[in-house]
């Protein structure tokens, strides 16, 4: 387990009798904060951090539950609510009943509200586990473009992908349904994300990746591909489900990734109640304020009794109160550390094209995240005066250009003229209304106006 240094540990003995309320003069002395915010999510705001908790929309009715939520955190993340078989229970269908409850709670806090999670290999709903192959893979690819245009603009940072990668010393991806359909699954989910919501930091976030580890080290090598390709991916972060100890390597593994040029977030956090409890907590913190670019922590409830897990593993006991680990991690926070830095916004697409004709048929306008050697194009896809069954969108590319990657339509070649037809679920367009597709490319974007015809 990490130790910190003497002084951060005589600090924060010192701070927590004062948290006490115990009289100690030399408390006041060392401490002497001002500044020392009395709440998670103040405190953590005074680095330019977030404090959040994972929260479930049937115990907002729970007033303790909202007291200590509204009070304390200014981050949240949907427990269960935004996962795909609670947002398309049947293919097509979407419901954002549970989601919008936890967007509106975070809402109406004035918090960041992280979402989670548009693609995982657990908690899929019944008729995507029985899909396969590029069924599954439109259908995937759907529900990350249906999800993130849902709630476009109102998400600090998406869980894209979560738990692709295995268990134990292979650092290979894990076997699922989804990975059976290209081990380019992933990219093309965050490419889709990116188009959907240019604004959302996009995250792929894990388990026992909590140290430098074979795991830790496959993700690693996956995002520091994804960097050098350019394959849009905002943040890293790890779930930290912990038990009695913390890895020596905490820290030094949350910086690696930030090195690469990626935010990392702990995500998830709860600790096994026990000796070590209070001590791990404050660990986490201060690895997290050690790396600048880790830009917060959420913990994966908020009472014991709201747990996943039945070890007592958060912040407060089953009847509303601060626990030791409450304190340490308060204290920790307020010690300060490496200020976040604020990450510079995605810069958003351009439109290359002109707007759409009136008139029957249809029309396509592009728009390109474009970067040197590669660009993510959209394709805006609209239907004239009567309604459309079916169309193909030609997209003329730069000599020397290539499509690498399409989502949302199904492409004939992939150099020159290149044709883009539509796919099942976004074939049918109704008069005056429009769909999207997208696909990824190398060398310069397409520079003329597409052409779509009906059929
Ligand atoms: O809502 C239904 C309820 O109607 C039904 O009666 C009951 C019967 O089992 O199930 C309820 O749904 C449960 C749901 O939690 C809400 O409580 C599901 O069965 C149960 O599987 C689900 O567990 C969630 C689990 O993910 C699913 O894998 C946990 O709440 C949630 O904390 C947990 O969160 C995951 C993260 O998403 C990813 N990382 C690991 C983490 C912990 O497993």
């Amino acid at each position: 387990m990490k130790l910190r240094t003497s002084s951060g540990k005589r600090r924060t003995l010192l701070l927590s009798a004062a948290t006490a309320g115990v009289v100690v003069a030399a408390s006041i002395a060392v401490v002497g904060t001002a500044e020392a915010a009395s709440t998670l999510g103040a405190s953590a705001a005074q680095t330019g951090r977030y404090f959040g908790a994972a929260i479930a929309a049937g115990r907002l009715g729970d007033a303790t539950y909202t007291r200590i939520l509204n009070s304390e955190f200014n981050a949240v993340t949907p427990e269960n609510e935004m996962k795909w078989d609670a947002t398309e229970p049947a293919r097509g269908s979407f419901n954002y009943n549970g989601g919008d409850r936890i967007l509106n709670q975070g809402v109406a806090m004035g918090a960041k509200v992280r979402g989670h999670a548009l693609l995982w290999h657990a908690q899929q709903p019944g008729w995507a586990q029985s899909l396969t192959g590029s069924t599954l893979r439109s259908a995937a690819i759907n529900h990350v473009t249906q999800v993130a245009t849902h709630y476009k603009g109102k998400i600090y940072a998406w869980d894209v992908v979560n738990e692709a990668f295995a268990d134990g010393g292979s650092g290979a991806r894990r076997d699922s349904n989804l990975q059976r359909t290209g081990n380019d699954w992933i990219e093309a989910a965050f490419r889709a994300a990116r188009a959907a919501d240019p604004n959302a930091k996009l995250c792929y976030n894990d388990y026992n990746t909590d140290g430098i580890n074979a795991k830790s080290t496959g993700i690693y090598t996956m995002v520091r591909d994804f960097k050098s390709r350019g394959v849009p991916i905002d943040c890293v972060g790890f779930q930290s489900h912990l038990g009695t100890t913390i890895d020596s390597t905490y820290q030094a593994n949350l910086q690696r990734f930030a090195d690469l040029g990626v935010d990392v977030q702990i995500t998830e956090l709860d600790v096994q109640q026990g000796g070590n409890q209070a001590n791990i907590y404050a660990s986490v913190t201060r690895a997290c304020l050690a790396v600048a670019r880790c830009t917060g922590i959420t913990v994966w409830g908020i009472r014991d009794s709201d747990s996943w897990r039945s070890d007592n593993p958060l912040l407060f006991d089953g009847s509303g109160n601060k626990k030791a680990a409450y304190t340490s991690v308060l204290n920790a926070l307020n010690a300060g550390g490496n200020t976040n830095p604020t990450t510079p916004p995605v810069t958003p697409p351009v439109t290359t094209s002109p707007p759409p004709q009136t008139g029957s048929g249809c029309t396509a306008t592009v728009s390109l995240n474009s970067w040197n050697g590669g660009y993510v194009a959209t394709v805006r896809v609209t239907a004239g005066s009567s309604a459309v069954n079916g169309w193909t969108v030609n997209v003329t590319l730069p000599s020397g250009g290539a499509v690498t990657g399409t989502w949302s339509a199904t492409n004939s070649g992939t150099t020159g003229t290149v044709s883009f037809r539509s796919v099942d679920y976004n074939r049918q367009v109704p008069a005056g209304g429009s769909t999207e597709f997208g696909f990824q490319g190398t060398g310069a974007g397409p520079g003329a106006t597409p052409t779509c015809t009906v059929g």
